[in-house]
């Protein structure tokens, strides 16, 4: 493991709450929500020796299996809106409404799965067809997942930035393309993407609260190109409520870390050619609207092997957590810290003792060989 500290986490600007819940209202409005589970993980805890710790389990979220449909949803959401000059309300996205706006529209989107999967979804509510494109190399199964949607896959030679391109050349003239990571240019609909995953942390602290509960005192959140760890900044914006909030990447594909590491504030890109098992995390750059906020507003980067995520996946599985490679990515960062450096949530960071820990399972068994070789046994 790898990591980097950022000695003066600083306060980035919130959203304002009547934007937080017209996105949740959005999300309610689509059939099949419901919050996904809030989970305590007392026999993980034990093991760690910390105090309280909970997943969020995001594998469950409209039977997608992962999050990103929250903020892809929310981005076409606010296209549409602007499109209709400010007269389309959340409950008629889905319905007559969104299939006039809709009309023509083919979309379209670069993904190492999950992404892609969400855009298709959204495109067949909306009755509409989608070309998805993914990296060489992209497992079958998060294939079928994607073509199951209704929706036509387009393998490209080369990574997940070469997928970017590709999607953005091929789509530039004729097809609305949904891409979550910001480019020179291309900066709106990532940015909704973002706003989008705020939903996640909104549901947490409601069910904190009815749990009896306040804040958590630290966020795990996994990163590919920053875009969902860019909510966490937003959602948890000041260091001063003492939130801290750590990213967890694998050590093959880091660019969060290289960036915050070399230190003058500027993004980086690393080359992905060693591959990760955390697919949905093997990102080569981070997304140009996503970097300012975490860059800010982190307190710790962490790289790490893809090892920390097999044991993460099986630790879940033995609480009955279903958690795919890249969604077992947090708790892979917290185990690799509580191993390599257990001094560094207490005394760098000034954790208290029983403090509440908090980690999102971005997914579920995307993957499922994968998962039964790594687990033992099948998934959902
Ligand atoms: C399961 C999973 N977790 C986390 C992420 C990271 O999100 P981001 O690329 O916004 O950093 C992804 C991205 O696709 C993902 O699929």
């Amino acid at each position: 493991m790898k990591l980097f500290q950022n000695h003066s986490p600083s306060e980035i600007q919130a959203y304002p709450a009547h934007v937080l819940d017209d996105i949740l209202r959005f999300h309610r409005a689509l059939p099949g929500y419901a919050p996904t589970p809030l989970i305590s993980l007392n026999g993980i805890a034990g093991d760690l020796g910390v105090g309280r710790l909970l997943v969020k389990d995001e594998g469950r979220r409209f039977g997608l299996k992962a999050f990103k449909v929250l903020g892809t949803s929310y981005a076409v959401y606010r296209v549409f809106h602007e499109r209709s000059g400010g007269r389309l309300e959340p409950e008629e996205f889905v319905g007559e409404r969104g299939r006039e706006l809709a009309d023509g529209i083919t979309f379209s989107c670069a993904t190492d799965g999950n992404h892609g999967r969400a855009v298709a979804w959204i495109a067949g509510l909306l009755e509409r067809p989608a070309v998805i494109y993914v990296p060489r190399g992209t497992v079958p199964a998060r294939i079928d997942a994607i073509q199951s949607e209704g929706a036509r896959v387009v393998v490209v030679d080369g990574g997940y930035d070469d997928a970017v391109r590709r999607a953005a050349e091929e789509g530039k003239d004729s097809r609305m393309v949904i891409a979550d990571t910001a480019y020179a240019g291309y900066t709106e609909i990532p940015r909704y993407i973002q706003q989008g995953y705020l939903t996640i942390f909104r549901e947490v602290s409601e069910q904190l609260k009815k749990m009896g509960e306040g804040a958590p005192d630290i966020v795990f959140i996994q990163a590919g190109v920053g875009a969902f760890a860019s909510a966490a900044a937003m959602f948890f914006n000041s260091p001063s409520d003492g939130v801290r909030l750590i990213c967890a990447e694998p050590q093959a594909a880091d660019c969060l870390f290289q960036s915050a590491k070399a230190g003058d504030g500027m993004p980086r890109s690393v080359s992905s050619g060693k591959g990760t098992i955390m697919a949905g995390l093997n990102c080569e750059t981070p997304s140009l609207t996503a970097w300012p906020s975490v860059r800010d507003r982190f307190d710790a980067f962490v790289s790490m092997e893809d090892d920390r995520a097999r044991e993460a996946m099986i630790r879940l599985a033995a609480e009955d957590v279903v958690s795919g490679e890249s969604g077992a990515a947090g708790l892979a960062a917290l185990i690799a810290l509580c191993e390599e450096r257990p001094d560094f949530l207490s005394e760098e960071l000034r954790l208290r003792d029983n403090a509440r820990i908090l980690v999102i399972n971005t997914e579920a068994d995307t993957d499922p060989d994968a998962y039964r070789r790594i687990v033992g046994f099948r998934g959902n």
